[in-house]
């Protein structure tokens, strides 16, 4: 394919995820108690959501504040009780995502939380992420049993870039962040390393530096974000051509497929040793998932909910009503939540059209008609009987439409920080 259709490609990819987002991204905030329908007959995905760190990196826009410890023992209790609340609504969760932020900031009062939430409901996988500062090998041990994966943030060991992103004086230098995950990579059944890739100055040898390193270092899994942080969706046309021309973010996607070949390919951007099933991205994995914590996400019935930003309006949520949610999107219409069920499979590696259409009651080639020919028109999927799979250049659109989607949500995110008044 040549490079105007490429590019037309992915510019109509991030369309498509702009267009689809836009639906979402009007949060309509009401005065009084918002509370949705759930099913007490099926265990949903939980998200728990820790928003402290000690020090904020450059590139990051999640939702966190500056760590305190009162604040931060006050939150965790918090956490406790939104548990108990939905326990006594009824809910039961086997997979737990604790996401950040930095989870293990207050490993006393995290490992209580995850205790209390296994004593609760039926959960069989935890998940959590953290920076590099949190992985002594004395304290991690004490979560054995109880941490199943732990993700940690190491994005590059290029020294370099560790400085130009604020983390080199935080997390240590690169050969100390090695010696610092080379002591605990075998503490879990799973270690994943975050790494990201396309930073201003990254060449391609220090991308294959990265990745030879993790791999070395014997990570189970590593996953390679695409830096986010362009924002194309305010824009015009001619701008966004001119970036996507100038990016070299596909010859870099191309190059870690072509390094991780030997591999087992989770989903466009992880990749694990063995072909066994890791949760790494709780949004592409799960089509429902409720979100616990300040600024936390919950998705349920082709809704978005968000819980309070503010400290002080989620401790007083929390007392005087039965959730901490503020804010909430339009129910997404059928047709842009299947596009964005699409992609999510997509993204996963392969869409399996009978189980595609018994779980949204669709035929996905008559619902997806235009957007599957456009796809195969351009190389990016093969349709066979039974499936639809990305080619490489699909799974990297797949990878722009879902940076597009977490660019999203980024500007979601926008919007709330203005509701925070501490
Ligand atoms: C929200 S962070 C939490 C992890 C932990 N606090 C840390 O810094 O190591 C989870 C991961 O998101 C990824 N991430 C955060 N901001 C990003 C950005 N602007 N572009 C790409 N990836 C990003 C990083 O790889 C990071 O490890
Ligand atoms: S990348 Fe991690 S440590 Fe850095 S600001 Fe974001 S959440 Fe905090």
């Amino acid at each position: 394919m040549n490079k105007s259709m490429q590019l037309l490609s992915f510019y109509t990819s991030s369309k498509l995820i702009q267009n689809s987002m836009n639906e979402c991204m009007t949060l309509e905030y009401a005065n009084k108690e918002i509370t949705y329908e759930f099913d007490r007959n099926k265990k949903y995905f939980l998200y728990m959501h820790i928003p402290f760190c000690e020090e904020f990196c450059s590139f990051c826009t999640f939702h966190k504040f500056k760590y305190k410890k009162d604040d931060c023992s006050a939150y965790f209790k918090n956490l406790r009780i939104e548990l108990l609340k939905l326990k006594e609504k009824g809910f039961n969760f086997d997979t737990l995502y604790i996401g950040g932020g930095t989870p293990l900031i207050d490993e006393v009062e995290l490992l209580n939380t995850i205790e209390y939430a296994k004593m609760l409901f039926d959960i069989k996988e935890v998940s959590c992420e953290t920076t590099p500062n949190h992985i002594n090998v004395d304290i991690l041990k004490n979560f054995n049993g109880l941490i199943n994966r732990l993700s940690i943030g190491v994005q590059t060991f290029d020294n370099e870039i560790l400085k130009k992103t604020s983390r080199f004086e935080k997390y240590g230098s690169s050969s100390q962040l090695q010696n610092k995950i080379s002591k605990v990579v075998d503490v879990f059944p799973t270690t994943s390393l975050d790494l990201i890739f396309n930073f201003p100055t990254q060449t391609e040898e220090m991308l294959l530096n990265d990745l030879k390193i993790a791999k070395n270092l014997g990570a189970k899994q590593i996953i390679t974000y695409p830096l986010m942080k362009s924002k194309l969706r305010n824009i015009d046309i001619f701008s966004q051509f001119k970036l996507l021309k100038n990016s070299r973010e596909y010859q870099l996607y191309l190059l870690i497929k072509n390094e991780m070949s030997t591999f087992y390919q989770n989903n466009a951007w992880a990749f694990s040793k063995n072909r066994f099933n890791l949760k790494d991205e709780y949004i592409a994995e799960n089509n429902e998932y409720i979100g616990v914590g300040s600024g936390a996400f919950t998705h349920i019935n082709r809704q978005l909910f968000v819980n309070a930003y503010d400290l002080n309006e989620y401790a007083n949520l929390l007392k005087n009503q039965s959730n901490t949610i503020i804010a909430h999107s339009k129910k997404f219409r059928l047709k842009k939540y299947l596009q964005y069920q699409f992609l999510v499979h997509l993204f996963n590696g392969k869409v399996d059209i009978e189980k595609f259409n018994n779980k949204f009651n669709v035929s996905i080639e008559k619902s997806l008609n235009l957007e599957l020919s456009l796809l195969k028109f351009i190389d990016a999927i093969n349709i066979t009987k039974s499936e639809i799979i990305p080619t490489p250049f699909g799974q990297y659109l797949s990878v722009v439409m879902m940076k597009e989607f977490y660019m999203g949500m980024d500007e979601i995110r926008a919007q709330l920080k203005k509701t925070i008044k501490s």
